[in-house]
């Protein structure tokens, strides 16, 4: 687990002022406003007890979007010219491009101007990137630029993260792909892929390479592609056995992907499963599923095996039982049933290796029951019911072993899973409401969701981070 410890985000004054040497106020000016801040050791900051300037320790008690995190880093309150509050940690001045001097502007669009930061008189650019560190709950990022669902996001090796396909405004078929650069905050188109496609699958694969895997357009597809990051274009690669959508793709620890299941239009349901072997680009036929299923979970277990669970089969009925693919032996054994049938729902492996499955539908109704598979003994047990009825929702398990969910079913509201006391707590609300969204790790620890739906605008564009 990574985690942003950012030693050298100390304030320092970056000339050495006389302890005896009164500092200047510090004033400027913008659109003809003037506002000047009283350097006064009372609010000094900081871990420079010699500087006089304004920065306040942000107030971790109040809840709210612009509010700091309670953590071990301290974060001041900066302010711009008009005296809008950002929270971040302390930053070496060295490192922090200076405003222009008359615009009261920073040349990076990532970067408010700050005019009280203790780094000399010269106003300096604070990266939006530092405040994430002190943000808590949920805030905006910038917008993709198409608005789409049932698409998929991949966090790359470097960290960036992969947005393909899925469906735009206007029931299109998207074939186009973006970026968005965590450390920036910016979003860039990247090549389009060969097949337009949505409701598919992205598997990063040990080669850093994207496979994409069936999905639809205007009837379900065969096709796949690899995504190269080191080109940012895309090339196919062998077609799978029958078109598919609404499958699941693993990666396994032998590097292969396993896609299981899923929807074919004319042929109806598959129970077929298949091995993408990235170092020959071919498929193969592996082990059948006992059932046919799609909008089903498969999760990999700590002893690589995969844990495949509910879904619909041909007669479209939610599915309770579940069964585990031996990669060794490539074939597939019944396991423990649910407590309860599902589509729809999610399947996260805890840092304790159980499996932990919410929502969905069952043919009646969206669920908030939640249930737990432990591996030792292949069975299932109910835990505390989430606090919302969801289903096309997210959860992701944080570094911290809490689980988030979010959103879904007509929903912006988001909670929390303790594995530790099996039970569920309302943390903030999402700036949208959304359903067929995406949520990825970043490797800052912090939850990306983009895209989805909502009920009134329909197809979103909007991403934003916990
Ligand atoms: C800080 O301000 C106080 C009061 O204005 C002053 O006495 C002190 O010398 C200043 N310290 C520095 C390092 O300038
Ligand atoms: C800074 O501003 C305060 C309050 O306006 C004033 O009392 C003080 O003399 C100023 N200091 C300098 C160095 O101008
Ligand atoms: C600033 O004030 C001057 C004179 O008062 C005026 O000519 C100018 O247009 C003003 N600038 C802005 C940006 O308001
Ligand atoms: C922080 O906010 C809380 C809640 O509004 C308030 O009670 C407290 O006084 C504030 N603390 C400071 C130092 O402003
Ligand atoms: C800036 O806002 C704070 C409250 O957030 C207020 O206490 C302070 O007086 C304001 N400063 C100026 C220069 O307007
Ligand atoms: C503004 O910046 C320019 C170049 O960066 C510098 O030469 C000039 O002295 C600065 N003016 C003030 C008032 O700081
Ligand atoms: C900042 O944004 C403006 C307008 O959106 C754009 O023209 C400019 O190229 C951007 N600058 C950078 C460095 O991205
Ligand atoms: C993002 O897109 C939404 C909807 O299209 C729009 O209302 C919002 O202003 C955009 N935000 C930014 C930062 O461009
Ligand atoms: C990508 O696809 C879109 C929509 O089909 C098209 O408008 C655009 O020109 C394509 N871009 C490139 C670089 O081929
Ligand atoms: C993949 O399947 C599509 C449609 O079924 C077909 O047009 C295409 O030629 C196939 N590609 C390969 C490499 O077999
Ligand atoms: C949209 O609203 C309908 C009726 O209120 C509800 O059944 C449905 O789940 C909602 N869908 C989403 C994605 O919010
Ligand atoms: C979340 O939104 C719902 C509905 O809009 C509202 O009832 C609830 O109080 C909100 N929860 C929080 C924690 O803001």
């Amino acid at each position: 687990m990574r985690s942003i410890v950012v030693l050298f985000f100390i304030i320092s004054v970056s000339s050495v002022q006389g302890q005896t040497t009164q500092l200047p106020n510090y004033s400027c000016s913008e659109n003809n406003a003037s506002i000047q801040f009283t350097l006064s050791s009372s609010s000094h900051s900081a871990l420079n007890s010699a500087s006089n300037c304004s920065l306040q320790q942000c107030n971790t008690s109040l809840n709210g979007n612009n509010n700091c995190r309670s953590s071990s880093t301290p974060c001041f309150d900066y302010r711009t010219i008009n005296n809008i509050s950002y929270c971040a940690p302390g930053i070496l001045c060295s490192i922090l491009e200076t405003c222009n001097n008359i615009t009261q502007t920073c040349l990076s669009n990532n970067s408010v101007c700050v005019i009280n930061s203790c780094c000399s008189s010269q106003a300096v650019c604070l990266p939006f990137l530092a405040t994430q560190m002190c943000e808590r709950g949920w805030f905006s990022t910038a917008n993709m630029t198409n608005a789409r669902e049932y698409h998929t996001a991949s966090v790359l090796t470097d960290g960036k993260v992969l947005v393909t396909g899925g469906l735009g405004i206007g029931f299109i078929f998207l074939n186009s792909a973006e970026l968005y650069d965590p450390s920036t905050g910016i979003w860039t188109v990247t090549g389009n892929m060969t097949n337009a496609r949505y409701y598919h699958t992205a598997s990063l694969l040990s080669d850093g390479k994207v496979l994409l895997a069936g999905g639809a357009d205007i009837s379900p597809l065969n096709s796949a592609e690899l995504y190269d990051s080191s080109t940012g274009t895309w090339t196919t690669t062998l077609n799978m056995t029958g078109a598919r959508y609404s499958h699941t793709a693993s990666v396994l620890t032998n590097g292969k992907v396993l896609v299981t299941g899923g929807y074919n239009g004319n042929v109806g349901f598959f129970n077929s499963a298949q091995l993408y072997d990235p170092s020959t680009g071919t498929w193969t036929a592996t082990g059948n599923m006992n059932n046919a299923r799609v909008s089903h979970t498969a999760s990999i277990l700590p002893n690589g095996k995969v844990l495949v669970s509910g879904g619909a089969d041909s007669s479209h009925i939610a599915l309770n039982s579940a069964e585990l693919y031996d990669p060794s032996t490539g074939t597939w054994a019944t396991t423990g049933n649910m407590n309860n049938a599902r589509r729809y729902h999610t399947g996260s492996v805890l840092s304790n290796g159980k499996v932990l499955v919410t929502g969905g539908y069952n043919g009646v109704s969206v669920l908030n029951s939640a249930e737990l598979y432990d591996p030792s003994t292949g069975t299932w047990t109910t835990t505390s019911n989430m606090n919302n009825a969801r289903d096309w929702h997210t959860v992701s398990v944080l570094s911290n072993g809490q689980v988030l969910v979010a959103g879904g079913y007509n929903g912006n509201s988001a909670e929390l899973y303790d594995p530790s006391t099996s039970t569920w707590t309302n943390t903030n609300n999402m700036t949208n409401v959304r359903a067929y969204h995406t949520a990825s790790i970043l490797t800052s620890g912090l939850v990306f969701v983009t895209g989805g739906s909502d009920n009134n605008t329909g197809y979103l564009n909007s991403a934003e981070l916990y």
